[in-house]
């Protein structure tokens, strides 16, 4: 039932606006809640579609309550803007709901209020669409010192990296070629009547999203979701036979499992200092049939190399740091709120130490690759420029021009950013 959905979104909301992120939000509301027939896909699509508009929404709730209504009834408020500004839902069924939605958050004598609000807004939508064009925030659905970093640092194309960023993000697929080719698997959606919009390498991006077990072959290992972006990296790191490559921050695996599907006699250490998460890299090898004997994987911190390192040195070094996880903001639309300005520069003094704590571990010759999801230029750029000016035997092969380290995010592509340093 619709109402039960939106019911469960006003609380997955407020655990977010809480500080919690999506995942958690929402299993701490499905523990609040003792819920019947609720539909998930649609619950997450409220929650999803407030976060990445909330600037826009919010404003529109504030210029329609001349008083704070509380938390549980602006989120309420929230969702039924987004359903009525964003999907096909019928305009009078969804105020209805939302009533009956006010009613069941235990808040009988706000119904009233809730059906005036909402009918205001649809009497007078154009206007309050207009209006909040006005306002920065609200236009790009993004905080002030977040669009301010990017005009700042991207003169010429912000305004793109803050549209596109309020898109939906693609639904992207990485074939596992060890097991099919990008054509049988291409034809096998095909005859699951899975629609197929681009196709580059092993990346092929699908029409919509779908749940993993429509995939085909997905629990036989043929296929992972996996940004087009993140793909690169098996094209930066430059595989060879034997290589000994140090994955320094590998879970969830994406990339480890990657490296494993074209490195079948690489020797692969795989570090994450997050225990929890180490379990999801061995389950995605296990899926994809990857395991080999020349494969360790290890709960550590990549920065305390004396509690891990054997004392051989890497000839390829993959470094995916933490970061603010910037470029992927239309995945993820809780890190536009979750992030604070300040919690940059400390990602930043991990990053560093990371990068200069590794360096030393690298063979003369050997490739160091640095990615981040983050476009923000402390994290990327300005990050390596330091480690450049600090490690003279370091140089960066992909410098030519800031297209060849920055990929800007666009329909088939996260927002990330490649550095590979050679050690002379
Ligand atoms: C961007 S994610 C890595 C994504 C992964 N490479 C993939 O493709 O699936 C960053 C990871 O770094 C880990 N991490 C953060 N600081 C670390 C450190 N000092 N040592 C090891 N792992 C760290 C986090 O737990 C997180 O799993």
């Amino acid at each position: 039932m619709m109402e039960e959905n939106q019911r469960l979104a006003v609380w997955v909301l407020w655990y977010v606006f809480q500080g919690k992120n999506i995942d958690q939000a929402l299993l701490l509301a499905e523990k609040e809640l003792t819920l019947r027939e609720v539909n998930l896909g649609a619950v997450k699509d409220y929650t999803y579609g407030v976060l990445r508009y909330g600037w826009q929404l919010k404003f529109i709730v504030k210029k329609l309550c001349k008083k704070y209504p509380s938390q549980l009834i602006e989120n309420l408020l929230l969702i039924a803007l987004y359903q009525l500004l964003y999907t096909n839902d019928d305009a009078f069924t969804i105020v209805s709901q939302a009533v009956n939605t006010a009613a069941k958050l235990d808040h009988i004598a706000l119904k009233g209020f809730v059906n005036a609000v909402l009918r205001t807004f649809l009497r007078e939508k154009d206007r309050f669409i207009q209006v909040a064009q006005q306002n920065e925030e609200a236009r790009y659905n993004h905080p002030q010192w977040w669009i301010n970093k990017i005009k700042h640092q991207y003169p010429l194309i912000w305004e793109d990296i803050l549209k596109e960023a309020q898109q939906r993000a693609p639904f992207t697929l990485r074939v596992n070629t060890r097991q099919c080719s990008v054509e049988e698997y291409v034809k096998k959606l095909n005859e699951a009547h899975i629609d197929v919009v681009w196709v580059n390498n092993e990346a092929i991006i699908l029409a919509t999203p779908c749940s993993v077990d429509k995939l085909p072959g997905f629990d036989l290992g043929m296929v992972s979701i996996q940004d087009a972006s993140a793909q690169l990296s098996l094209n930066y790191i430059d595989l060879f036979s034997q290589a000994r490559v140090l994955d320094a921050c590998a879970a969830p695996g994406g990339k480890t499992c990657h490296l494993l599907e074209h490195g079948q006699s690489i020797e692969l250490l795989a570090l994450d200092k997050s225990e929890d998460r180490l379990q999801r890299i061995r389950d995605n090898i296990k899926r994809l049939k990857l395991s080999t004997p020349r494969l360790s994987i290890k709960g550590v911190d990549a920065r305390d190399i004396n509690s891990w390192w054997d004392g051989v040195q890497f000839d390829r070094i993959l470094l995916d740091a933490p970061c603010t996880g910037s470029g992927v903001v239309r995945r993820h639309p809780d890190i536009k709120w979750l992030r604070r300005e300040s919690d940059i520069s400390q990602l930043v003094a991990e990053q560093e130490a990371l990068l200069n704590n590794l360096w030393p571990l690298l063979k003369p010759q050997g490739k160091l690759v640095y990615v981040t999801c983050s476009i923000f230029k402390e994290e990327t750029s300005e990050q390596i420029q330091k480690f450049l000016k600090k490690h003279t035997d370091a140089k960066q092969l992909n410098s030519g021009s800031e297209q060849e380290s920055f990929i800007k995010p666009d329909s088939f592509h996260d927002g990330f950013y490649y550095a590979v340093c050679q050690k002379n």
